[in-house]
């Protein structure tokens, strides 16, 4: 019987807050008149998002003359949606670095990123007007695995490090070693943290996601998808053939046949090397 998020957090205790800065941008719709407005005013208060949307900019115009120097210029040379992407990544990235920071957390971080890229790449490429859910929800989708290892660190970083043998993937040892795994404890992180009900679900049936209800089941396969990129591209901690189930059910959900499977693979793939400015200047 799998633990409501509640008796989650009462086995882990306190949980991080999510920074004041992510909240805030989650909140800023996307189609509003005066989104990008708030989106820079928010930046504003802070130099070191500011300097991190700067440099993402002048990477994404490699080669162009004209330097960005100012926010504006910055938040129309990456549109609205990437910048935001940016802002949120940014101000979530130390949730992955609490402690001290070795490869392992870097890993985790760089996994968590190309996840979100690769997954809300997938939904543009398929024309699921889900892009903005699929990179929140990816970059948070392991969550669960950092909080753990904060919790943690001895125990689960045994769990974590357990070499995949055929008959006990990673989230049959964090089962047994906890009774409950990464995606519950993802679930029980962003339920307090008051992020939406698609995303929260789409985080916590990223393994399994035909598992999901049916309105968020899109969500959690396409995140599984990004998932399975990600660690195609070896951006990860484990072997990609852990997720041939996960993957297997996401195709399913989403109705593709190989074929198509392979053509959206690769513009996702296209999309990500485009992207991988984001990536460097992390
Ligand atoms: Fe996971
Ligand atoms: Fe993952």
């Amino acid at each position: 019987m799998a633990l409501t998020p509640q008796e989650v957090i009462q086995n882990l205790g306190d949980l991080p807050p999510l920074p004041r800065i992510a909240a805030q941008v989650i909140r800023i719709s996307a189609d509003s008149d005066t989104s990008t407005k708030q989106l820079q005013n928010l930046v504003r208060l802070d130099q070191a998002l500011s300097a991190q949307l700067l440099r993402v900019a002048n990477s994404a115009i490699f080669g162009m003359v004209r330097e960005v120097t100012t926010l504006t210029q910055a938040v129309m040379t990456l549109g609205f949606s990437t910048a935001r992407s940016v802002v949120l990544a940014a101000s979530v990235k130390n949730l992955f670095s609490r402690g001290p920071v070795g490869p392992k957390e870097h890993l985790l971080w760089e996994h968590a990123l190309v996840t979100a890229i690769t997954g809300s790449a997938y939904s543009r490429a398929m024309r699921i007007p889900e892009a903005e859910e699929a990179f929140l929800a990816g970059l948070m989708h392991d969550i669960g695995k950092s909080v753990l290892t904060m919790k943690f660190p001895e125990r689960y970083g045994a769990v974590l490090l357990g070499l995949p043998d055929e008959s006990s993937d990673g989230i049959t040892r964090e089962l047994d070693a906890f009774g409950f795994d990464h995606t519950m404890v993802g679930e029980a992180l962003l339920h307090a943290w008051n992020i939406s009900e698609n995303i929260t679900a789409a985080v916590r049936w990223h393994h399994d996601p035909i598992q999901a209800p049916l309105e968020h089941r899109r969500l959690a396969a396409l995140v599984a998808l990004g998932n399975q990129l990600a660690l195609d591209l070896a951006f990860g901690l484990e072997q990609p053939e852990v997720l041939a189930g996960a993957t297997w059910e996401a195709l399913d959900v989403l109705h593709l046949q190989d074929a198509s499977y392979q053509t959206y693979r690769t513009q996702a793939l296209a999309a990500f090397e485009a992207d991988r400015a984001l990536l460097t200047d992390f």
